[in-house]
This record gives structure tokens, C-alpha cells and sequence, in this order.
């Protein structure tokens, strides 16, 4: 489900158009659906109610405070991964008592930040972090609750650079540990053993690998429950989203005909997953970013030129991959639609920034309607991980934002001023003459 269509020939977010957003607040712009992300976290919400469970949404895919706003009051928790991001939460008048706080790298500072603000719990990644926390802890005079993130060693099938519970990446502790882990931090006075928590991987299209990890994960927290006492069990994040959808004759469906192509739907996720999680009797914790929040925003770009080589026909296009690195980072596929639909024909393009390196592309040898200088391009599914993976390459400001409520819209990120990229650089003595 998504809130992006076309009324006449032109592309609406909600009921409002994307032309006259981009002609407001200018190039590039991200444009983000209140509908969408509520209805998407409502959906799994809703799917999995036959067990107590708090969403921990993994705001790194998108913590614009508009966002956040919109989820917490929807009740949702965070999942969080650095100090700034637990201020975030704050700021957006979320909750530290629903967020859990992952990473490999938590330094004391933001451990006695958490702790000071009440987290609900660290997400654990290794036995050093273990004893800083009871360090911590002590220090403060408080119990810090706690959960060991288990890596159970399934592999997600998913991109190299995104999945994490195999024993080739730096995360969570192997299957086989965790046992001895949970005693040594029953040792540990200031820890409380609230939980225990994975996540295998990002932009999961298929159930299985969660069911296998979930599958693999149960009879462990049963046993460690019984011992310990959780409150909780953490499944992590990874459902995933369709980036690309079905092209028919006649030009883009859009996302209409997704049921058509396999996704993993909330309800199938649920499913399979709640039976297995049931009988534990804990809270079950997810952490999703993408879903929640990817098909909810798109990235609106202006074409500055045409260029026809030998081989190629080249769009060159406002953003660039500081704006949208998941192209050249990742090979991603962000379907392109043009804002302004008109007949004429497509052409097979490469849609480029204008950044100085080649990997600044956001298609290849893409079929296209042809476009001209002064029309705009939308860049779909760009809601996760799009404006949060922004850079100042080549000293590009970062992009507006903007929320869509109906037939509202309000500007919730200004373009970054130019001055402000460098304003805290400092000339050294010797140099000021
Ligand atoms: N929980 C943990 C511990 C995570 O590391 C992540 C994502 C999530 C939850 C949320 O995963 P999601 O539901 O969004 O798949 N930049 C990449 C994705 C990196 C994901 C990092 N961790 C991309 O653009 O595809």
C-alpha cells in the first residue's frame, strides 16, 4: 500500500501534487505520505495483536522528526543506535522506556545517557560491552536491563552489505556462546537479564530465513527465560519492501499490482512467526525500519539536461548520490516515474547526478519516458534510508523534506544552507593572514 498515484497526468502524494511541492520547495525533495507510514505500521500493528508485543521502530532508516512525531503517537518504541538518535526520540516526544538501544561500538557516554534516561533496554554485542554496562551501571548506582543480540548464524539472502546473522560480520554473539554470555552477566550485579534479541538481516523478501532464525532462537530463550526471567524477546528488523514494480503495457501500475510479486505482507510474517513465538509467554519486540517507512517517501528531482553520446542517452538530473546513495552503494533498484506523465515516447536512459564520479547514477540502460530539461523525475521507495545516508559531497546542501497529511503538506526539513556545510571549519593561525 502506498499513497502515490496519479490523478489526470500527474503524480499525486495524497492529495497533494508533487509538481507544485517541487515547484514550492524546490530540487531535490524528499516528499513523504502520513498516510502510508501510518498505515503501514498500523498493519503490523494490527497482524500481530495476538501477542503483546511493542514495535521498536528502527529509526535510522528515517528519523526526521515528522516521522518520528507520527510513530510515536501511534504508540510506536524505537530502536536506536547512537546517543543522537536516543535525543531524536526525546525531541520527537517519544519515550527512552520503549526504546532499545543496539550497536557494536556503544561508547560510556552514551551508555550513561540511556541509563540516565530510563532505556528499556541495550541491545548487547559482545562481553566487553557487557562489562562496560555493569561499569556504568554501577557507577550510576542503577540496574541496567539488558538482552544479549544472538547472531544464529542463518543466512538472510539478501545483499552482502545488509545482512548480518551469519558468522561473517562483526554482529551479535554466536549461537553456541550464548549460553556462557547469559551466565557471566548473571554474575554482573548491576545488569538485569531482561531479554534476548537478533536480527538477521535487512530487506527480507521471504519468511523463511525469520522462521528458521525464529525457529532456532525459541527453544534457547525458553530455556534462558526459565532461568533468568525475561521480559522480553527481540525478533529485530529486515521485512522487506518491493522496490520494483511490475511494468504493464501502456506504462507503469505502480505498486497496484504488487500482490501479484512475492512480498512478504505483514500478515504472512505474523502467520508463521506469532504461533512460534506464543508459547514463550514474553513480549515480542520487532525492530523494522524499511517497512514502515520505505514505500512511504520519494525522492522528487529536476532534469537539468539531456545528453546523447555515441552509445547513451544520459538524464542528468538535480540529486546525486548524497542525496540517494543507494545505487551506487548498493546496485539498488529505486523505480523512476515522471511527476508530469505525457505521451511521447521512451527511450532507454541513464538517469546520472552530477556528482564527479561515475557510481553517481540512479539507472542504467532504463526505459524511460522521454523527458526534457525543466521536467521532474520521481524517485520511488526512497522513504528508508534515503535523506538519513545524505552526504556534503562535492559540498551539496542536504535535500528538503516534506510531510503530506491529506491535502496538507508542511515543509519538515529545510534545504540545508550553503554556508552552513562548512560552518564549522575553522582556519588555523597560520593560515589567517
Ligand atoms: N535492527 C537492527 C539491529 C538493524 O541493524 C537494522 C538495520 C534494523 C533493525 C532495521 O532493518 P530494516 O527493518 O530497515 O531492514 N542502508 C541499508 C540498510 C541497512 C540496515 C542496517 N540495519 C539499505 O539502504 O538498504
Amino acid at each position: 500500500m502506498h499513497d502515490f498515484s496519479y490523478v489526470g497526468s500527474e503524480l499525486h502524494c495524497e492529495g497533494v501534487s508533487v509538481k507544485a511541492l517541487a515547484q514550492r520547495h524546490g530540487t531535490p525533495l524528499y516528499v513523504y505520505s502520513q498516510h502510508t507510514l501510518t498505515d503501514h505500521f498500523q498493519k503490523l500493528d494490527r497482524a500481530l495483536s495476538p501477542l503483546s508485543h511493542l514495535i521498536c521502530y528502527a529509526m535510522k532508516a528515517n528519523s526526521n522528526q515528522a516521522v518520528m512525531r507520527t510513530l510515536a503517537g501511534l504508540g510506536s518504541g524505537f530502536d536506536v543506535v547512537s546517543e543522537g538518535e536516543l535525543r531524536r526520540v526525546l525531541a520527537a516526544g517519544g519515550k527512552a522506556a520503549q526504546c532499545v538501544f543496539a550497536g557494536v561500538g556503544k561508547t560510556e557516554q552514551e551508555i550513561e545517557f540511556a541509563l540516565k534516561e530510563g532505556i528499556y533496554s541495550f541491545n548487547v554485542e559482545s562481553e566487553p560491552e557487557l562489562e562496560r554496562i555493569n561499569r556504568v551501571a554501577e557507577r550510576l548506582k542503577r540496574k541496567a536491563p539488558i538482552a544479549v543480540r544472538v547472531n544464529p548464524n542463518i543466512d538472510a539472502h539478501t545483499h552482502a552489505k545488509i545482512t548480518t546473522g551469519t558468522y561473517e560480520n562483526k554482529f551479535g554473539i554466536a549461537f553456541e556462546k550464548v549460553e556462557s554470555v547469559y551466565a557471566r552477566a548473571s554474575k554482573l550485579k548491576n545488569l538485569k537479564l531482561a531479554g534476548i534479541q537478533m536480527h538477521i538481516g535487512s530487506q527480507l523478501t521471504d519468511v523463511a530465513p525469520f522462521e528458521q532464525a525464529v525457529r532456532k532462537l525459541v527453544p534457547l530463550a525458553a530455556k534462558l527465560s526459565a532461568k533468568y526471567g525475561f521480559e522480553f524477546i527481540s525478533i529485530g528488523g529486515g521485512i522487506g519492501i518491493v522496490y520494483q514494480p511490475a511494468l504493464e503495457s501502456g506504462g507503469l501500475t505502480w505498486w497496484k499490482t504488487t500482490a501479484a510479486r512475492k512480498i512478504l505482507t505483514p500478515s504472512v510474517y505474523a502467520t508463521t512467526l506469532v504461533p512460534l513465538l506464543q508459547p514463550l509467554g514474553l513480549r515480542v519486540l520487532l525492530e523494522p525500519g524499511r517497512f514502515i517507512v520505505g514505500n512511504a517517501g520519494i525522492l522528487v528531482t529536476r532534469v537539468e539536461y539531456v545528453k546523447r553520446t555515441g552509445k547513451k542517452n544520459f538524464v542528468i538530473v538535480d540529486a546525486a548520490m548524497n542525496d540517494l546513495i543507494r545505487p551506487a552503494f548498493y546496485d539498488s533498484y529505486h523505480e523512476i516515474v515522471p511527476v508530469q506523465n505525457r505521451s511521447g515516447g521512451r527511450v532507454s536512459s541513464d538517469v546520472v547526478g552530477p556528482i564527479c564520479e561515475s557510481g553517481d547514477y540512479f539507472a542504467k540502460d532504463r526505459s524511460l519516458p522521454k523527458v526534457g530539461e525543466g521536467d521532474y523525475l520521481a524517485l520511488l521507495s526512497a522513504g528508508a534510508y534515503g535523506s538519513v545516508m545524505g552526504s556534503n559531497y562535492n559540498s551539496r546542501a542536504l535535500a528538503a523534506e516534506v510531510l503530506v497529511h491529506g491535502k496538507e503538506s508542511a515543509l519538515v526539513r529545510q534545504r540545508q544552507e550553503l554556508a552552513d556545510i562548512w560552518k564549522g571549519e575553522r582556519t588555523p593561525p597560520w593560515l589567517k593572514k
